[in-house]
């Protein structure tokens, strides 16, 4: 399902300012998926199931608890106390992504088939050089806006400036039959002020994409391939390209390369990032021997 707005908050009534300060001063921790990312990209836990500060992973538990963080920030603590039911509420995080990339990828939140997973984003600042992108296009978050992400769908995120672009990422579970406006303590705030989401992009013309994978052909390496897949992902944010077309570029200049373990590499990230990984296996991008799979 593509990404849509469910909601409007009216963010302005709770003064952020200075707990926005704050979440940027607090030092970015390492995380599972760190590199697939680019430049600032944070996560901070403000609520989770265990409560604890550094916990920033996303669990199958019925609790949800404060951290430290959700203390330091109380006029975001009366925000999310004050506009969102807790009942199916599990985790909330602040994220920020600043000067960065997060490249196209799906999350496999589907842990557990008997209930329904449902993240949400609350934008908390505008920020006209941040965009998000999924299978149907690209857009912008706005401040106030609730927004579902389908996280089961290919999607990336990007940050083309170093202003802050701060937002919360709420998830429920719900195990019975539920709408959006389910979310809200007030269901009034389940209302949508805009539906012409989509930015409009530059059409790529067929020769310029040839192109484009055939320098990618001379340039690819073992030791070029991060930077190379970091470069692509950015086209289909101003070009009118699907979401995914970097892994397509990379595993087409791979062969006109006829280099056979970056091939090996690319069909691997692709499957890893989009089509399918299994539970706890991990890809190293930065792996320049090139040998991709299950790490050791
Ligand atoms: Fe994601």
């Amino acid at each position: 399902m593509a990404s849509e707005i469910i909601g409007t908050i009216n963010i302005e009534h709770y003064q952020l300012g200075h707990d926005i300060e704050r979440l940027r001063s607090i030092r970015k921790q390492p995380e599972e998926y760190d590199e697939f990312g680019q430049g600032h990209w944070k996560n901070i836990s403000l609520y989770n199931a265990t409560g604890e500060a550094d916990d920033t992973r996303y669990k199958n538990a019925r609790r949800c608890l404060p951290t430290e963080h959700l203390r330091q920030c109380p006029a975001i603590a009366k925000l999310i106390q004050e506009q969102f039911e807790p009942t199916a509420l599990r985790m909330v995080r602040a994220r920020s992504l600043v000067d960065g990339l997060v490249i196209p990828h799906r999350d496999f939140v589907e842990l557990d088939t008997a209930v329904t997973y449902y993240r949400v984003f609350l934008a908390l600042e505008d920020n006209a050089q941040a965009f998000h992108s999924d299978e149907q296009g690209v857009f912008q978050m706005r401040a106030g806006e609730v927004w579902y992400l389908d996280a089961g769908i290919s999607h990336a995120a990007i940050n083309f400036g170093l202003n802050s672009r701060t937002f919360l990422c709420l998830d429920f579970i719900y195990e019975q039959r539920f709408e959006p406006a389910d979310i809200f303590k007030d269901r009034r705030s389940a209302h949508v002020q805009r539906h012409d989401i989509h930015i409009k992009r530059v059409p790529l013309q067929p020769l310029k994409e040839r192109e484009i994978i055939a320098a990618t052909a001379t340039l690819i390496e073992c030791f070029t391939f991060k930077d190379i897949v970091f470069a692509l992902s950015k086209y289909h944010f101003i070009y009118d390209l699907p979401v995914a077309s970097c892994y397509d570029w990379i595993i087409s200049a791979a062969e006109q390369a006829n280099n056979a373990p970056v091939l090996e590499k690319a069909k691997t990230l692709r499957r890893y990032l989009i089509e399918h990984r299994a539970m706890g296996e991990r890809y190293a991008l930065s792996d320049w021997t090139c040998q991709a799979g299950v790490a050791r």
